[in-house]
């Protein structure tokens, strides 16, 4: 299972990269805006910062939302770097966009899927990845869950090459049980990543260990 960070915070971005898990970075509009990061000039370099710090992938998501827009944007982007990732809304043109993209040999990340339909047009369109947004689905009292189920028989029924990118990832189980049912990535904030370490017993295991060593060396 890859690991992506899902922020547009490069001191996290770097964190994430020196434990040595990361495999990628997904970021969005609203995240970009986090940072304060405005103005195409901006947003651009930051990019391009963001994917000097890792060696995987990195989604950049295009704001138009016709056809001819997301192909200027998505190519422009696309030159930027090739760690870079065409991030494409699921619309009609975006899906329209997304098969151009894959006939021209630019790798997509397919966004804001909520639907095993959803999954199986962008995966017919030749989508890279697929971004189904677990949170958001459980937000609404809607098993988030149960879609990664769905699209992973879908695909796997076929052989879809697309990725399943399990997004809007809320806390670790999200993470556990993702990987149990097959995800190929997913992506959450730092904080999650950093709460798998996480358990009592190996902060009350690891004290004694040191206690029986300081009682005989010290
Ligand atoms: C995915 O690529 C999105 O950026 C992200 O996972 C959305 O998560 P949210 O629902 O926490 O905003």
């Amino acid at each position: 299972m890859k690991f992506f960070i899902d922020t547009a915070n490069l001191d996290q971005i770097s964190e994430a990269q020196q434990l040595g898990v990361l495999d990628g970075v997904t970021t969005n509009p609203s995240l970009m805006a986090k940072e304060g990061i405005t103005g195409k000039d901006n947003i651009l370099k930051h990019y391009v910062d963001i994917c000097n710090i890792v060696e995987g992938d990195v989604s950049a998501e295009v704001v138009s939302t016709e056809f001819d827009g997301m192909i200027k944007e998505g190519e422009e982007l696309a030159e930027l770097h090739e760690q870079i990732v065409v991030k494409v809304p699921m619309i009609k043109d975006g899906v329209k966009a997304l098969k151009y993209f894959s006939d021209h040999g630019i790798r997509t990340n397919c966004t804001l899927v909520f639907s095993a339909g959803q999954a199986l047009l962008a995966a017919k369109a030749g989508a890279t990845y697929v971004s189904p947004f677990l949170g958001r689905l459980d937000d609404i009292s809607t098993d988030g869950l149960n879609l990664i189920s769905e699209i992973r028989l879908i695909y796997d029924n076929y052989d879809f090459q697309t990725q399943i990118l399990a997004a809007s990832i809320r806390h670790t189980m999200h993470i556990i049980d993702c990987a149990k049912l097959g995800a190929d990535v997913m992506t959450g904030p730092l904080s999650v990543i950093d709460g798998l370490l996480k358990h009592p017993l190996t902060d009350i295991g690891l004290e004694k260990f040191l206690a029986d060593y300081r009682k005989g060396n010290s």
